[in-house]
């Protein structure tokens, strides 16, 4: 039985003070011993959000990283500045990134590696537009982008990996996928996960939907087969991820 994982994608909002007052409001909301809890939050609020948690079961996670080692590249984070200050996840290749700051395939390819590397989790990031949802390309889109973002990653940190499955119409327009339309999509990308590696990958990986997630919609998402729990944005910075978090309850 997979474990849910459930994770806010706070984007570029909250300033470090304002993280210590959000998280305050936050902690007594998201107590779920059932689930996996992370908070993605701004680099610069890393090393405040790691404080703002100790003694909770929340892990805080870092929105990108850049797929070097160190050196000059003015502006970016590395893995290992990340795991320096104790953060478990990170998310790669977000459509956001992927539009506005032209990471391709091949880039989040490489920051996967090197997540891994360091020992990172890394929330992989995939999705279609409504273009090529409305030109029957979808699946075939999904399956180039996670096997390309895998290449060269071993069957050990396949399984420990986390995928996020997100449609780009979906993302902060409140139109959430259909849960028969989430559940497919997950379930494709499951079944290319088994034909890269193996079964016994492919039934450990874990596969969230993001796009619109709410407190309204989270228990019958969560309740597919191939549905391992949440990337959260909008909702992520409102109370309302209590309910996402505890959407069993
Ligand atoms: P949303 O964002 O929940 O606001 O749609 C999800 C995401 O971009 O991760």
């Amino acid at each position: 039985m997979r474990r849910k994982i459930i994770a806010g994608n706070w984007k570029m909002n909250k300033t470090p003070s304002e993280t210590v007052t959000l998280i305050s409001e936050l902690k007594p909301l998201v107590d779920n011993k059932d689930v996996d809890v992370v908070f993605c939050v701004p680099a610069i609020s890393l090393t405040t959000a790691i404080e703002a948690v100790k003694g909770t079961n929340i892990q805080i996670g870092a929105e990108n990283m850049h797929f070097e080692e160190s050196g000059a590249y003015t502006g970016e984070i590395s893995a290992n500045m990340l795991t320096d200050i104790g953060v478990k996840y990170v998310i790669i290749g977000h459509s956001e990134r992927r539009e506005y700051f032209a990471e391709t395939n091949e880039t989040v390819n490489k920051k996967v590696l090197k997540a891994f590397e360091h020992g990172l989790t890394p929330i992989v990031c995939c999705g279609e537009t409504l273009t090529q949802r409305e030109q029957g390309v979808t699946i075939d889109f999904i399956r180039q982008q996670i096997k390309i973002a895998f290449l060269n990653v071993s069957v050990e940190n396949a399984k420990k990996a986390v995928i996020a499955y997100e449609p780009i119409w979906a993302i902060g327009t409140g139109k959430v996928a259909t849960t028969e339309q989430a559940q497919e999509v997950c379930k494709a990308i499951r079944e290319c996960i088994a034909e890269i590696y193996d079964q016994a990958t492919a039934d450990a990986i874990r596969i969230q939907y993001g796009g619109s997630v709410s407190g309204a919609s989270a228990a019958e998402l969560f309740a597919q087969a191939d549905i391992d729990g949440g990337l959260v944005g909008g909702a992520s910075l409102k109370p309302d991820f209590g309910k996402i978090v505890n959407y069993n309850k």
